[in-house]
């Protein structure tokens, strides 16, 4: 695989993944071919350049919808999964009033908490979050099931921690949300790269991601259930389309944006996600039993390999998380430290202040990317 990714030479260890990956070879030329190929134009036109533009972004959602299992006229293109969630929960609160209730978790980043939390406010509504395990870094469906009830109008749950890898059991709660009659918005953001993903076997009604964490640009985008699309009212100018999903698209797509998704989308599908995600588990099954095997290093979320992504927070005693970062750095190891936004779970975890570091596999970790972590990692510990 690392052929196809013209940003990792030899010099570094990418372990920066979760923060966004390289972009694959076939996204960054479909994105320069477009910019070079004079279909540089606004969709919906009369002429050659524009009707290319507008058939771009129909093959776009075209693509994405098969790598996520769903339809390509719920796909909905943004700037990032935070715009578009600012944007769709401003829309979803217009309906809610007075002790109305939104449920949320502590394992999620808080591109999928702020949002909802302010719009909640703006309402007279509330955003209750379900804990989940520090010791195991899971979540028990219980803790978010026991929180919905017949004021609940939406669940706002990850499909996987960017911090700590756990990927909820999301069934029971899309079944306890439904029988209330709520409904229920997934953050995709860190499960696409490393999963398939299939959003109607899902049964959500909301899904977003951000193709560059899977090799794309950097953008993102939202997948809308079918009865949804036309009964929401989203802020939109009034000349801009009715009709979904370019209704929740506000002002100009970015179309060479849209190339490079589609080519990501494509490799993806080409390579399987099922064979990079085993390549993934076996490298990180080194990295997870080596950190544990390190004096002074604690790892956070699960120590196992069961129902997670290859993503792992930890700390070394004595150092200080950027100090570690740092370490890292001048050994040619990149990794992040910090919350990575990830705030309620670092808060529950103890490491508010702190934060921790992250490292995260991708599809062109080599094994003597892992070598090289933990050679470093090891140096800070007696
Ligand atoms: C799990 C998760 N959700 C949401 C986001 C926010 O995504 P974006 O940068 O596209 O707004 C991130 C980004 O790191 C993330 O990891």
């Amino acid at each position: 695989m690392r052929e196809r990714f013209p940003g990792i030479g030899d010099d570094w260890a990418r372990f920066d993944g979760p923060a966004g990956t390289q972009m694959v070879d076939t996204a960054i030329d479909a994105m320069a071919d477009f910019l070079r190929s004079g279909d540089n134009a606004n969709g919906h036109g009369f002429f050659a350049a524009s009707t290319a533009s507008t058939e771009l972004v129909g093959d776009a959602r075209s693509a994405v919808a098969r790598l996520l299992g769903a339809d390509a006229d719920g796909i909905v293109f943004g700037a990032n999964m935070t715009t578009l969630t600012f944007a769709f929960t401003r829309a979803v609160a217009r309906a809610w009033t007075d002790g109305d209730e939104i449920v949320g978790t502590r394992l999620d980043h808080d591109a999928n908490v702020t949002p909802w939390q302010l719009a909640a406010a703006d309402r007279g509504a509330v955003l209750r979050l379900a804990p989940f395990d520090v010791a195991t870094g899971r979540i028990d469906p219980d803790a978010v099931t026991s929180l919905i009830g017949p004021r609940t109008k939406w669940v706002a749950i990850t499909a996987a921690s960017n911090a700590l890898g756990t990927m909820p059991d999301l069934a029971p709660v899309v079944a306890a949300a439904h029988a209330q009659g709520a409904r229920v918005f997934v953050d995709g953001v860190h499960l696409v790269p490393h999963q398939p993903v299939d959003v109607r076997a899902i049964g959500c009604d909301v899904f977003v991601t951000s193709p560059y964490k899977w090799y794309g640009p950097h953008s993102g985008l939202l997948w809308i259930t079918e009865d949804l699309r036309d009964s929401l009212m989203p802020y939109k100018v009034r000349p801009s389309p009715n009709s979904a999903p370019e209704r929740f698209e506000t002002g100009t797509v970015s179309f060479e944006a849209i190339a490079g998704i589609r080519a990501a989308a494509a490799f993806l599908m080409e390579s399987g996600v099922d064979p990079i995600a085993a390549h993934e588990r076996d490298l990180f099954a080194l990295i997870l039993r080596g950190l544990q095997a390190l004096d002074g290093v604690t790892v956070y979320g699960p120590g196992d390999l069961a129902a997670r992504t290859p993503t792992v927070s930890f700390t070394v005693a004595g150092c200080h998380p950027d100090e570690v970062a740092a370490h890292l750095a001048s050994r040619q190891v990149a990794v992040w430290s910090g919350s990575y936004y990830a705030v309620e779970t670092m808060d529950a975890l103890g490491l508010a202040t702190t934060g921790a570091v992250r490292v995260g596999v991708s599809c062109y970790t080599s094994p003597a990317d892992v070598d090289r972590l933990l050679a470093a990692v090891g140096e800070l510990t007696p």
